[in-house]
């Protein structure tokens, strides 16, 4: 699913970024990728998937 149309960024690139650079904000995510600078209107989603991805990897690290 694309999040950012401007730059053409999906919700699993975003995962990605999180899990290989720990990103945690849209800050952090610009230092890896483009993203959100154009219209912004991917902004909220993108933090909200940041967010959901550290949970799950939280969780996940809790299991293993
Ligand atoms: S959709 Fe992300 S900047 Fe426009």
């Amino acid at each position: 699913m694309y999040v950012c149309m401007c730059y053409g960024v999906t919700d699993k690139a975003i995962q990605q970024a999180v899990e290989a650079h720990g990103v945690g904000n849209l800050r952090e995510l610009r230092e890896v990728m483009e993203i959100g600078s154009q219209c912004g209107r991917c902004i909220s989603m993108t933090q909200d998937i940041i967010d959901a991805t550290i949970i799950d990897e939280s969780l996940f690290k809790e299991v293993s």
